[in-house]
């Protein structure tokens, strides 16, 4: 039966792929890849390009706008959803490639909504990745929890006043998307005696990784999109 996989790539490094991910890759009649702006190389097609062979296998490079708006995001999730179920109704399997975890702020959450209330039939597997946030924890030798201890996912873009009650209420704070919100956030960790306690991972598992411990370092840096911080108590 023809199925759509949604497999997580890991972050960036194709050494962090796991077995399956990397044997539905090499099996899939189309590879189905997300990319935010026209034209711009897809870190998840980048990060298995030596697991795919375009020669025999359909690479669909497909625009999912970076916006929070929902008039424009649904179309592309549905065009991208038509033209998976179109592949599977013709027999092909279909992977669609995510950065990091696909379950964890991924796109494929909502094509799953979309596979469920208009293409019931269609088989669906989920291939868990190696996420961003275990990545950068490896990298900076930054435990996420132990013991007794909780921990809590942000996005940033949910604004200073979310992650000034996090850092109160959980012993590890891990930030996504610290983009837009990178000079507040390092302003809250002067005021919050936190400067020596947190680190920023951008781009981990790839050739332009940085991790950065210093708050001055930090200061001085201009992130990226692919940035995240981890805060652990002081
Ligand atoms: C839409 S979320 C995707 C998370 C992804 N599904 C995961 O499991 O890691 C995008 C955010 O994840 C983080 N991220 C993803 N890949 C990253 C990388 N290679 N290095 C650092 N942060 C990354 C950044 O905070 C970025 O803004």
């Amino acid at each position: 039966m023809a199925t759509v996989y949604a497999v997580g790539v890991g972050p960036g490094d194709p050494e962090l792929l796991t077995r399956k991910a990397e044997r539905i890759l090499r099996q899939a009649d189309v590879i189905l890849a997300p990319v935010s702006v026209p034209g711009d190389a897809s870190v998840a097609h980048e990060t298995v390009r030596e697991f795919v062979d375009e020669t025999r296998q359909e690479l669909i490079i497909h625009q999912f706008p970076m916006t929070s708006d929902k008039s424009r995001l649904i179309p592309a999730w549905q065009e991208a959803a038509a033209l998976i179920a179109d592949r599977v109704a013709s027999g092909k399997d279909v992977a669609f490639i995510t950065i990091g975890d696909p379950l964890l702020y991924s796109t494929f959450i909502y094509l799953l909504r979309i596979f469920r209330e208009n293409y019931p039939q269609i088989a669906i597997e989920i291939i868990p990745g190696i996420s961003s946030i275990n990545t950068a924890a490896a990298v900076a030798e930054v435990p996420l929890a132990e013991a007794e201890e909780k921990m809590v996912v942000i996005p940033a873009t949910a604004g200073i006043e979310s992650i000034t009650k996090a850092l109160e209420a959980y012993e590890t704070v891990v930030l996504l998307k610290v983009k837009p919100m990178y000079a507040d956030i390092l302003e809250l960790l002067r005021q919050t005696g936190r400067t020596k306690s947190a680190c920023f991972v951008e781009r981990v598992g790839s050739a332009r990784q940085k991790v950065l411990t210093d708050i001055s370092d930090m200061a001085a840096h201009t992130p990226d999109y692919l940035s995240l911080m981890i805060i652990r108590q002081a």
